[in-house]
């Protein structure tokens, strides 16, 4: 009865919306090319038809069909799709102020957003500005980032505490993503509450911050029509705002422990987001500014503790799969080592000196990104793209995996080949941030491009580097590498983890 009531408002709400659309608005330029689309419905059925679960095949094979930029449709809303590199760049780099702007959230992402208060779905404005300067001035800014290398050395003894007991116990490892994750949540924890937590609170805000994650689909029917699932589906939404309370509670346990101890030594992320004063909205004194509130810094931390850990783990975990399915490259990258330096392990200051090991891990973003699109954008006004209209009232999306995988842009595209990235290699003198020209983008591009792609860039040197170092990573016998991947939430893991044997290297 609930989901039949939900449905029949839905359908009227969408039908009226169109309605008004086709009255009043009738734009000069068309949207770009799609499937066929059902009224009201949009192309939902469609891609039924086609599977859910390979959305980027489905989307791969209509770019086939309709060209580098196609129009889906969710219910009356087009979500605009480019797989170019050049328009990529058009939109993202020389139209940028114009494709900056994000959607309005979905209701439970308000929730869990605070209401769109942290740097991924904050509007393009004030506000963004504030915070995106508040995390790169702050906590990313190179002196900052330097002072946090005795936290990445403790993550790493973590993680290669972790690798070797289940090399004991189990005679090989195979739970790399797990170890890889919790390693960088420890690492980032530490940056962002300024205090080396117990193993035991990280699982917890692991666990909590896990909860929140799959609460996205869990509680997604709540988003079909708010108004009226507030109503009909109370209990639903009881749950959902139960989970982020507990989430809440977690995370505050810690800031407010951090606001009472605040030492004055290294400067935390909390630190930055006490102090942090944001520019009023709509409906508030004008010009005023004020500090956040407990759930905007909740949201803030939140947003941090997930944007630092899950895609540096995804990336990490397939440059090690890549390492065990191809000795010959592992070989490469410690030989490499080895003829630059000698002690027991691998300090932030001798990654310089790496050139093979840089264009492995440029190699594996091209070929694996943790993410194959990027966050959905929104213009600022209707604007125009290759000829074709990209509504403000639309979303518009790229898509990276695709990008990587060009054959117009890299030769051999599915071959793995680090050469690419060294000297004389077709990509030789790559510019991660795609101002001049984009190749590639596993970070964006533009305005909203990813603020913490260096640190990440030496996150995945520095830990790759010293888990090769320190041991040679073998296949197991009759278990071969398995490249495929599956999406996991917002990144794209391996289907089939990968097995290793880890042997200690002797020198
Ligand atoms: C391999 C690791 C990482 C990858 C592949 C990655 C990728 C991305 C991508 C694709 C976006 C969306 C860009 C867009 O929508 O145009 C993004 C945004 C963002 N990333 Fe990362 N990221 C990584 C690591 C990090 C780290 C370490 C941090 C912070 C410590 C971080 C913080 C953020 C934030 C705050 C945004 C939102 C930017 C905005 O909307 O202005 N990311 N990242």
């Amino acid at each position: 009865m609930e989901i039949i009531t939900i449905i029949f408002l839905t359908v009227i709400s969408l039908a009226f919306s169109i309605f008004i659309k086709l009255i009043f608005f009738s734009p000069t330029h068309k949207l770009p090319p799609g499937p066929p689309r059902l009224p009201i419905i949009g192309n939902i059925m469609w891609l039924k038809k086609n599977s859910f679960s390979d959305f980027q095949g489905v989307l791969r094979d209509l770019a086939s069909r309709h060209g580098p930029i196609i129009t889906l449709h969710v219910g009356s809303k087009p979500s605009i799709w480019v797989t170019d590199r050049l328009l990529a760049h058009e939109a993202l780099v020389q139209n940028g102020a114009v494709f900056a702007d994000r959607p309005l959230a979905l209701p439970t992402t308000r929730v869990i957003t605070s209401n769109q208060h942290d740097i991924h779905s904050s509007v393009y404005g004030s506000l963004w500005r504030t915070l995106r300067r508040n995390l790169t001035s702050e906590i990313l800014q190179p002196s900052r980032v330097k002072a946090h290398a005795p936290s990445r050395k403790w993550s790493l003894e973590i993680l290669v505490d972790l690798f070797e007991t289940e090399q004991r116990e189990k005679g090989y490892v195979s739970d790399a993503l797990d170890h890889l994750r919790h390693a960088m949540f420890c690492l980032l924890s530490l940056i962002c509450f300024g205090e080396k937590l117990s193993r035991e609170e990280i699982r917890e805000i692991e666990e909590a911050q896990y909860q929140m994650l799959i609460s996205y689909t869990k509680f997604s029917v709540l988003n079909i029509f708010p108004s009226v699932t507030k109503f009909l589906l109370r209990r639903k939404w009881k749950e959902f705002l139960e989970l982020r309370k507990s989430q809440e509670n977690v995370i505050l346990r810690f800031v407010n422990a951090r606001s009472k101890e605040n030492t004055g030594d290294v400067l935390c992320y909390v630190d930055t987001l006490m102090r942090l004063e944001i520019p009023t909205e709509e409906g508030e004194e004008e010009g005023t500014k004020r500090k956040l509130s407990e759930s905007e810094i909740v949201s803030l931390c939140s947003e941090f503790l997930n944007a630092g850990t899950d895609p540096t783990a995804t990336a990490m975990q397939w440059i090690m799969a890549i390492m065990v399915k191809y000795p010959e490259i592992q070989r490469k990258v410690y030989e490499e080592m080895k003829s630059v330096l000698s002690g027991e392990e691998i300090k932030e200051e001798d990654l310089g000196k790496m050139s093979y090991l840089k264009a492995v891990i440029l190699e594996s973003l091209r070929r694996h990104p943790p993410g194959h699109y990027l966050s959905y954008h929104k213009v600022t006004n209707d604007t125009v793209l290759a000829g074709f209209l990209v509504p403000r009232q639309g979303t518009i999306n790229f898509m990276v995996g695709e990008m990587g995988r060009d054959p117009k842009i890299w030769e051999d595209p599915l071959t793995f080949k680090p050469e690419r990235f060294l000297q004389n290699g077709e990509a030789n003198g790559f510019d991660m941030t795609g101002t001049r020209e984009i190749k590639m983008m596993p970070f964006g591009a533009g305005r909203r491009m990813c603020p913490g792609y260096s640190l990440s860039l030496l996150h995945l040197e520095y830990y790759v580097a010293n888990l090769v170092w320190k041991y040679e990573w073998k296949c197991v016998e009759g278990e071969e590498v398995d490249l495929s991947e599956k999406q996991q939430f917002i990144t794209m893991v391996m289907k089939n983890p990968f097995k290793a044997n880890m042997i200690p290297r002797r020198r």
